[in-house]
């Protein structure tokens, strides 16, 4: 059983990221611009904002941070992703999500322009990636894919089950998994809320992954000798183990199911370093006009 380290392929990434920048900037380049807005204050959009700022300052990206008020309206919102848009040194943008209640997701995501869209979640860069050409991939499923790569991981011909369908993991991971191309060429079953007999084709997979937001769901039962388990999910418990009187879990119950993996991903120190990433390689991407 090999534990996947997602510190350290990241720590990898964010070097070789960094030396590109330091290339583009000894040529007299521009040096590449993330944008993000958070809207509100939820606690997890916090912490996860400040991660990417701070990632962005490590590689040598400028970053701006546009914070507002839950109460900010719409419009406002549209006018300053349209402002974004227009500004030649911004070369990638996202609106941290989720929004207020009042504030339309499909209307802000669908008002960026698609050539910054970093996040890969307006509708022209989904649909170029179900066409298979070149666009922006979601961060967490682009990251996912780079840790098969980076550990070679084999997945042509293997059953492929994910767990969750959500627009962010579930749903590409689906298109990624099943494309013509390494990683991919797997078979793949999506499960969601209404799926009968999830244990039974948990079983029968060669890769699960896991990505529903219920901790340690996953369990050692469900889950076939060798397979490799990629866990997504991210719940913060209360814990009087730890200084700060919270942990995190996973959706696997990591210390039963390790055991039977050829590979799996810890939380944390798996996926979510991974994420953080691939938000800066696609920063990087559009910076140098390779999608677009
Ligand atoms: N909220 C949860 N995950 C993400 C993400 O990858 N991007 C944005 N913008 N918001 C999120």
């Amino acid at each position: 059983m090999q534990i996947i380290d997602g510190n350290k392929i990241a720590a990898e990434i964010k070097n070789e990221i960094a030396e590109a920048v330091t290339e583009i900037k000894n040529k007299g380049g521009k040096t590449p611009h993330l944008a993000a807005m958070l809207i509100g204050n939820d606690g997890a959009s916090e912490t996860y904002v400040g991660h990417k700022v701070k990632a962005c300052e490590q590689v040598g990206f400028k970053s701006t941070l546009v914070r507002y008020d839950a109460s900010i309206t719409e419009k406002e919102v549209l006018d300053k992703v349209i402002e974004i848009n227009n500004d030649p040194d911004i070369d990638g943008l996202i609106v941290q999500l989720p929004l207020p209640k009042h504030i339309s997701e499909q209307k802000v995501l669908e008002t960026i322009n698609f050539k910054k869209d970093v996040d890969g979640f307006h509708p022209v860069n989904v649909g170029r990636m179900v066409l298979g050409l070149p666009s922006f991939i979601p961060a967490t499923p682009f990251g996912i894919i780079e840790l098969f790569r980076r550990y070679n991981i084999p997945t042509e011909g293997k059953n492929c089950v994910i767990l969750g369908r959500s627009n962010i993991v579930g749903t590409p991971m689906n298109l990624l998994m099943s494309r013509k191309a390494y990683p991919g060429n797997c078979t793949v079953t999506i499960c969601h809320s209404k799926t009968k007999n999830i244990e039974e084709i948990c079983r029968n997979a060669d890769i699960i992954i896991v990505a529903m937001g219920i901790a340690e769901y996953l369990k050692a039962d469900m889950v076939k000798d060798g397979a490799v388990v990629i866990d997504v999910g991210i719940t913060r418990v209360k814990s009087d183990k730890t200084k700060s009187g919270w942990k995190l879990l996973g959706d696997v119950k990591f210390d039963e199911v390790a055991p039977k993996c050829s590979y799996i991903t810890p939380v944390p120190g798996g996926v979510g370093p991974m994420t953080i990433v691939s938000l800066l390689k696609n920063t990087l991407s559009s910076a140098r006009n390779e999608i677009y």
